[in-house]
């Protein structure tokens, strides 16, 4: 059989049960192309595949189809606009994440927020949240500190390895939630680990660190302790904003109640769902 076209692969591909964008993405990768490079496909359907292009693509289309997410495959994905370099040592920062940057963006843009404010991130994973808020900070030209937290070692290289390709300045910290974190802040947010540890939808998670997604019997334990520390590091006045699962947006506004914060809220997802909640530290 003669060698096979960009397009009789990428019809293969689907046979194979892939998506055709995934496909496309796949088989740029597999050429070394960018993949912002699409166009470049269609004007090249007919081209014939290098064989060494052909056999990585071919492998590269059984590890998706496996389950492994394309972003660990090409070893990138966007979030709010930045390019972040994720593998497996990181979870793959989803786009409903980007709610609770806007979220954050809106608290640290509002009436008496210092031009310089201090912001911490609890569990950072590949500097997601972070570096999206480091970012927009220097584009409307303030400066800031970022800190940025993690409990895993390896999560922290790689969220310092994107600070350092964006050219972001980020403080980092290893540590279990706010232990080792010193100073006050006008602003903590966190996507936490929250997915009940016997939840079946974490079997097709597998492939990301499970440290990144269960918490416990009712994936609530992280909220909870990042709830009850996060006041002695918060200034008065300052928020606290978690992204959580789809059906705990009552319970964490209960907790962080509880807990005394005040002006207790949700944002919602893409999908019109309460996948945010937050509070006032009033101080005190
Ligand atoms: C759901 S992931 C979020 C990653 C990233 N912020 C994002 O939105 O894509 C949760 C992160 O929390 C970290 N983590 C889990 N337990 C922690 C703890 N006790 N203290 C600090 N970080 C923790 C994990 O290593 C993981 O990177």
């Amino acid at each position: 059989m003669n060698a096979p076209n960009c397009a009789q692969v990428l019809a293969a591909a689907q046979t194979l049960g892939l998506d055709r964008l995934d496909a496309q993405l796949l088989l740029l990768h597999a050429l070394g192309k960018p993949g912002d490079a699409r166009a470049w496909l269609l004007a090249h359907d007919t081209d014939v595949l290098p064989q060494q292009a052909a056999e990585n693509f071919r492998a590269v289309c059984l590890r998706r189809v496996a389950g492994e997410p394309l972003a660990y495959i090409v070893g990138e994905k966007e979030f709010f606009g930045l390019a972040l370099r994720v593998d497996a040592r990181v979870l793959v920062p989803r786009p409903d994440t980007e709610t609770l940057v806007e979220w954050a963006l809106e608290c640290l843009r509002a009436p008496g927020v210092p031009a310089a404010p201090s912001v911490l991130d609890l569990g950072t994973g590949s500097g997601a949240i972070a570096l999206a808020i480091a970012h927009s900070l220097q584009a409307d030209g303030r400066q800031g500190k970022v800190t940025a937290v993690d409990a895993s070692a390896d999560a922290l290289e790689v969220a310092r390895g994107n600070a350092a390709r964006l050219g972001l300045k980020l403080d980092f910290i290893e540590s279990h939630w706010l232990e080792k974190v010193g100073g006050h802040f006008h602003l903590i947010v966190s996507n936490p680990p929250y997915i009940a540890s016997a939840d079946p939808h974490l079997e097709a998670l597998a492939y990301e660190p499970l440290a990144a997604l269960a918490a416990g019997e009712d994936g609530l334990d992280d909220i909870r302790a990042i709830a009850r520390q996060a006041p002695d590091s918060l200034l008065p006045g300052g928020w606290l904003l978690l992204e959580h699962g789809y059906d705990q947006a009552e319970a964490v506004c209960a907790l962080l109640a509880r807990e005394g914060f005040v002006q207790v809220q949700n944002r919602l997802d893409l999908a019109g769902i309460a996948r945010c909640s937050g509070g006032l530290w009033p101080g005190g």
